[in-house]
């Protein structure tokens, strides 16, 4: 006899529903613990080819109607191949280990399903969302006035940035004649947001690094200048604290006294680096930060938050006005100031998760100072293991880690440059294919180079040192292959 058909509302998050939500809830948790205890290295090595497949053969008008079968489907589909960043193993993109309050948090965030868009749909959250933006402004140093609004993204966050940027320069001048400095180690999120905001990749001028790899002052100052004698407007100048590849702070203040000079709005992406705002010990290295009339900081990147978790916090709140829209079904005008606070009118976003529960629940288990202390650790990780890596004769480090990531290739002594290139991507996918260990792959002037990056602050030295090890013997195998074909 068939089984009888599941009550068509039985799986709607309802009080009357709440022991299939436990059972439920409790078999994913199952699952997925399940899961890590099976597990051993960072990914499967899987093909696109081999993931697609299974994937797309999957008829969605078939339901299973069994959560046990299609998680286990699941596994198959997408769980027994993920890459897991909590593996020391895993040293490839911007991704970290989530803490484990945050993760308590997404239980509610998403059961819940607060928006926090208006005050009417969040309530509490509201201001817990508003607390932590007060908070982080002030770990920037900024002062009353401040504001900001949680994000998607390092890519939202620079995007809202520039957005106000731009809308403050509009008021004086053609759009065409708008100009954002950034580094050419900058973000391309940079230029994406130019593009956005219907400025074109033309008004994106790149200032060229020093030789630690931050913007260079004196080059910035003389691009300044020279926008201005174009009859062009500095709109923008994006400094970076902790850029993608080499973990670069642009000098802040220096780069703070040319905006200002300059009249250029001066935003910080520190996307990567704004965890160094709960280091105990390396906050210093943020110096000038507070001077940004906008900051990026990214909580899914070094405050070892589940995606997404970004913010944009503004020294001056005012300016989060140039986002602001009154609709009378959502969030009505309110001239008297006798309505409610609405996050909608400071944010791109309409509908918004509730992300900042995982902060608040990690800041309000664990504390700023244990975060702070993940980063010193993965700060001083980089450090050693770039230590090591220079007294390796196969390997070639590009420059001292600025914070936790390291470029590096494998070159030992007799192999040309162009070798060394033409290995580097291919040493990259063996790894991968693999599955033993991940690691990322970047150009440094036009040269391939492989790039570890260091979030993990469970990994060990010894742990990303072996990484290393199994990166020159792919590559000693390869180079060997390649001189007997
Ligand atoms: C310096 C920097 N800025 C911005 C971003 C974009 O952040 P997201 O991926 O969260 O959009 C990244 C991402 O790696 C980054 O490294």
């Amino acid at each position: 006899m068939a089984a009888p058909a599941p009550h068509p509302l039985s799986h709607v998050f309802h009080p009357r529903h709440v022991d299939d939500y436990v059972a439920t809830m409790r078999l994913g948790v199952d699952h997925l613990a399940d899961t890590l205890r099976r597990l051993h290295g960072p990914a499967t090595g899987t093909a696109p080819e081999r993931a697609a497949a299974p994937v797309t053969a999957v008829d969605l008008d078939r339901p299973l109607h069994d959560p046990e079968l299609a998680l286990a489907e699941m596994s198959r589909l997408y769980l027994d191949d993920a890459v897991w960043f909590h593996d020391p193993s895993y040293a490839a993109h911007l991704n970290c280990p989530v803490v484990i309050p945050a993760l308590l948090a997404e239980v509610f965030v998403s059961a819940v399903n607060s928006s926090l868009d208006t005050f009417d749909q969040s309530v509490g959250g509201t201001f817990v969302e508003r607390h932590l933006v007060d908070w982080t402004c002030g770990r920037i140093g900024y002062g009353s006035g401040s504001d900001g609004i949680f994000t998607s993204g390092g890519t939202q966050s620079n995007l809202q940035g520039l957005l106000l940027a731009r809308d403050r320069a509009l008021a004086t001048a053609d759009p065409s004649r708008l100009r954002i400095f950034a580094s050419a180690d900058g973000h391309f999120s940079v230029q994406k947001a130019a593009r956005v905001l219907g400025l074109g990749d033309a008004a994106v001028l790149t200032v060229p690094v020093d030789g630690d790899r931050r913007m260079d002052a004196g080059a910035l100052g003389k691009a300044l200048a020279d926008c201005v004698s174009d009859d062009l407007v500095p709109m923008a100048v994006v400094a970076t604290a902790g850029t993608t590849d080499f973990g670069a702070i642009d000098p802040l203040r220096t780069v703070a006294a040319l905006s200002e000079l300059y009249g250029a709005w001066f935003h910080v992406d520190a996307a990567y680096g704004g965890g160094l705002l709960a280091s105990t010990t390396r906050r210093h290295l943020l110096g000038g930060i507070e001077q940004a009339d906008s900051v990026t900081v990214d909580f899914h990147k070094t405050w070892f938050q589940p995606v997404s978790a970004s913010a944009l916090l503004v020294k001056d709140g005012a300016h989060l006005g140039h986002v602001t829209w009154h609709a009378d079904y959502l969030n009505p005008e309110d001239p008297d100031g006798t309505g409610h606070p609405n996050q909608v009118d400071k944010s791109l976003q309409t509908t918004r998760r509730f992300d900042a529960l995982k902060l608040w629940l990690t800041l309000r288990i664990m504390g700023p100072d244990r975060i702070g202390g993940y980063v010193d650790t993965v700060v001083d990780l980089a450090r050693e293991v770039a230590v090591r890596l220079d007294a390796e004769p196969a390997i070639e480090v590009a420059a001292a880690p600025q914070l936790s990531t390291v470029v590096f290739r494998y070159r030992p002594d007799g192999l040309s440059e162009d070798e060394a290139d033409r290995l580097a991507p291919l040493i990259r996918t063996a790894l991968y294919e693999s599955g033993a260990a991940m690691v990322a792959a970047t150009k440094v002037s036009g040269r391939c180079w492989l790039k570890l990056t260091l979030l993990n602050p469970m990994a060990t030295v010894e742990q990303v040192l072996g990484i290393c090890g199994r990166v020159v013997a792919v590559g000693d195998e390869l180079a060997l292959e390649r001189a007997v074909a």
